[in-house]
């Protein structure tokens, strides 16, 4: 494993916070039930127009800033999304030409939750093969798109009515999804060093077979053509989610996939300083920290604040974490996710 730390973080959440309270406007559902539930209370949404690759420049200028660099000492950009501003292309090159960055290979990978851990892993063979020595990293998300409902001035305050009986009702039907996510952006710039730092071991799994446990049904190319009005009416934009499975599939595969990691890299659970983990539910991260035996000063948590803004949610912790001061050159840290695929797995870093 090659050398590589972070040299700088930042993140960027777009407007007002929008309230559990303020969701109930729109669809029947309560701030009892989604923190009992979720552990969210509020979350922020992209304005219209605003797409994955606008809230990754403010994060990334953010970064930049915060890492003392020259944006034209980065040499490669890997940007993780699951709302990208295009069907196709990707949003790392518009986040590239937003940034000057011209020229500059810029990739995406599409991980959806679990980027963070993919991301690392790739990032590890680019700086040991020497393809890259400062690395731009950025997770954002512009779920706001896919929100079941159009009264967005009822949504943040503008305006106040009562929805019309048919719009409750579609929201309704999309509740259980649409109190979870949130968007934003968090950035990361790691560079290569000779210092006893990077990534000491990761492992990271996939299985298709639960591909539709959360998953877009429109819009993809298996149809001519590859958006139908009638997709539109059956609301075929909107993710379909197996809520259930997915709590069942975290909750047994993250804390299996952390002991074997560690037992692996010959390292005891005690010994990891922090567990950033992805944010998708508060009952699920408690869950794998009681199972781990882990204290909970040693695992932060912010879901109350964003909800789960996908491949945004660790980039984002690990901002906070740090300008809180908390992370320490020399300390280890796990990072733990799983996201639509299902795709899954930790990585220890030695930061
Ligand atoms: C989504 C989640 C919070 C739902 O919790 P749950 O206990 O499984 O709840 P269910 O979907 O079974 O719904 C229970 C009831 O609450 C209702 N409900 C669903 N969403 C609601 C909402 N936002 N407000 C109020 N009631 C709601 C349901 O209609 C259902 O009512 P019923 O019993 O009368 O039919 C939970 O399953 C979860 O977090 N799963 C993991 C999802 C995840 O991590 N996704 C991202 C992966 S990266």
């Amino acid at each position: 494993m090659s050398g590589f730390e972070i040299i700088g973080t930042g993140r960027f959440v777009p407007g007002n916070p929008v309230t559990n309270t303020d969701l109930a406007r729109v669809m029947d559902t309560s701030d009892e039930w989604v923190f009992q539930r979720s552990g969210i209370r509020q979350r922020h949404y992209a304005a219209e127009g605003q797409g994955a690759s606008d809230l990754a420049l403010e994060a990334s200028q953010r970064a930049i800033a915060d890492a003392g660099i020259d944006a034209r000492e980065i040499d490669y950009i890997i940007f993780c999304t699951m709302t990208p501003d295009y069907v196709f292309p990707g949003s790392a090159a518009v986040l590239g030409a937003k940034l000057g960055l011209l020229g500059v290979a810029a990739l995406d990978i599409r991980q959806q939750c679990a980027a963070m851990i993919f991301g690392l892993q790739l990032m590890n063979g680019l700086f040991s093969s020497g393809a890259a020595r400062t690395i731009l990293f950025v997770g954002a998300e512009a779920h706001a798109g896919f929100m079941p409902w159009d009264d967005w001035d009822l949504v943040t305050g503008a305006a106040s009515r009562d929805v019309s009986p048919e719009a409750r009702e579609r929201a309704n039907a999309h509740r259980a999804l649409a109190v979870l996510f949130g968007d934003g952006a968090g950035a990361m710039i790691f560079r290569a060093t000779t210092r006893d730092a990077g990534l000491v071991k990761l492992k990271v799994h996939t299985d298709g077979r639960y591909a539709e446990t959360l998953y877009v049904p429109g819009g993809g190319f298996r149809t001519r053509p590859y958006w139908k009005r009638d997709m539109f009416d059956e609301q075929a934009h909107i993710p379909r989610m197996d809520g259930r499975e997915l709590f069942k599939f975290a909750v047994t595969k993250l804390p299996r996939t952390a002991r074997e990691l560690c037992a692996e890299a010959n390292v005891r659970i005690d010994e990891v300083d922090w567990f950033l983990a992805h944010q998708a539910n508060l009952r699920i991260n408690e869950y794998v920290r009681e199972q781990l035996g882990v204290p909970k000063e040693k695992m932060p948590m912010n879901i109350d604040r964003y909800g789960n803004t996908s491949a945004a949610t660790i980039p984002i912790l690990v901002d906070e974490v740090r300008r809180e001061g908390k992370l320490k050159p020399g300390q280890l840290s796990m990072m733990l996710a799983l996201g639509a695929g299902i795709h899954w797995g930790c990585a220890l870093l030695r930061l």
